[in-house]
C-alpha cells in the first residue's frame, strides 16, 4: 500500500498541463465559456478584465507579465488595450494556441513556453498577474522562489495581483476515495483505463491532495494535485518574506469586496 505523502512531496503539475491528451482536454475547458476547471467562466473573465483595466489603468506603455497565462484569455485583452504584454506558461498546447491568436489579431504579445519558476529576463514590469489560484498548487519552497523572482521583476512602484483559495474553501473539502472505469469521463486518457482518486486533507498545513492513479494496459501513472488554502495573515506573511506588502485585498480578481467567507481572495501587493 502507498504511504501518505508529505505535503507537496511530489510535483506532477507539468504532467497535467503537458500530456498530449490531458492538455487537449484542458484547452477545451479554457475555451468553453461556461466550464471552470482550467479558467474562470468567460463572463467572469470579462468582468475581471474590465475591473483590472480601471484599477491598474491598463493601457499603452504599461508592461505586464502574466504568469500561467494559459491560452491567453487575459493577455490578449491586455494587449488589445495597448499594454506591452508577456505571457509565460509551460503548456506547449496553450502557448501554441496563444501565439496563433496573437498572430491572427496582430497583437505583439511575447509568449514564453517555460516553467515560470525558472523564468529570467532583463525586462521589468508594472504589473505581474498570477490568476486562478495557481499560487496554491506550489509548495512553500516554490512559492518562496516565485515571489523572490516576482519581486525582482517588478519596476519600482510595480504591483503583483494574484488570487488564492481561502480557509473557507478548505472547510468545504472532504476526504474521499473513488474508483471508476474511465474516471472523469475519459479526461485522463484516450485509451481504456481505470482511475483511482484519493482526496486527503492535511489539517495542520491547510493543504488538500487529490491523488489520481490512472491504470492503463500500458502501465500506471500518478498525478498529485496539491492545493494550499490561505488565511489573509498567512498570505501576508509569505509576501512579506519576499519584501512585498499587501496594499488591497478583495474576494476575487474581479474586485469583489473582501469577505472572509468567500472561497477565494485576491490581493494587490507591491515592494515595501
Ligand atoms: C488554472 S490555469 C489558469 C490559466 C489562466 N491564468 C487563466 O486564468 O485563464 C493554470 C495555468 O498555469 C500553467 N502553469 C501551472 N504551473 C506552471 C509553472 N510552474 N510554470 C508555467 N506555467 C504553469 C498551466 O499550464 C495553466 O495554463
Amino acid at each position: 500500500m502507498d504511504h501518505t505523502p508529505k505535503p507537496f512531496e511530489f510535483y506532477t503539475a507539468e504532467k497535467l498541463w503537458n500530456d498530449p491528451h490531458i492538455s487537449k482536454k484542458m484547452l477545451e475547458f479554457h475555451l468553453d465559456p461556461d466550464l471552470e476547471p482550467a479558467s474562470r467562466s468567460h463572463e467572469f473573465i470579462s468582468r475581471s478584465i474590465g475591473w483590472m483595466t480601471d484599477r491598474f489603468r491598463i493601457g499603452t506603455g504599461m508592461a505586464i507579465a502574466d504568469f500561467g497565462c494559459g491560452p491567453g484569455l487575459y493577455t490578449t485583452a491586455f494587449a488589445q488595450k495597448g499594454a506591452d504584454v508577456l505571457g509565460i506558461d509551460f503548456s506547449d498546447r496553450s502557448i501554441r494556441y496563444a501565439r496563433k491568436q496573437a498572430a491572427e489579431n496582430r497583437l505583439p504579445i511575447q509568449y514564453v513556453q517555460q516553467n515560470y519558476l525558472d523564468f529570467q529576463t532583463d525586462r521589468r514590469f508594472d504589473l505581474i498577474t498570477l490568476i486562478y489560484c495557481d499560487f496554491c498548487v506550489l509548495s512553500p519552497d516554490q512559492r518562496r522562489r516565485l515571489l523572490a523572482s516576482v519581486s525582482n521583476l517588478l519596476k519600482d512602484g510595480g504591483l503583483i495581483f494574484l488570487d488564492v483559495f481561502s480557509l473557507s474553501a478548505f472547510e468545504t473539502r472532504t476526504e474521499a476515495t473513488v474508483f471508476e472505469h474511465c474516471l472523469m469521463e475519459g479526461f485522463w486518457s484516450s485509451d481504456d483505463y481505470y482511475g483511482f482518486l484519493k482526496t486527503i486533507r492535511y489539517e495542520k498545513e491547510k493543504v488538500v491532495l487529490d491523488k489520481y492513479t490512472i491504470i492503463e494496459p500500458s502501465g500506471q501513472r500518478k498525478i498529485y494535485n496539491w492545493l494550499q488554502y490561505f488565511s489573509l495573515p498567512a498570505l501576508t506573511g509569505e509576501l512579506k518574506q519576499a519584501g512585498l506588502e499587501i496594499r488591497e485585498s478583495y474576494s476575487d480578481v474581479s474586485g469583489a469586496q473582501f469577505d472572509s467567507g468567500s472561497d477565494t481572495m485576491a490581493v494587490v501587493a507591491g515592494k515595501r
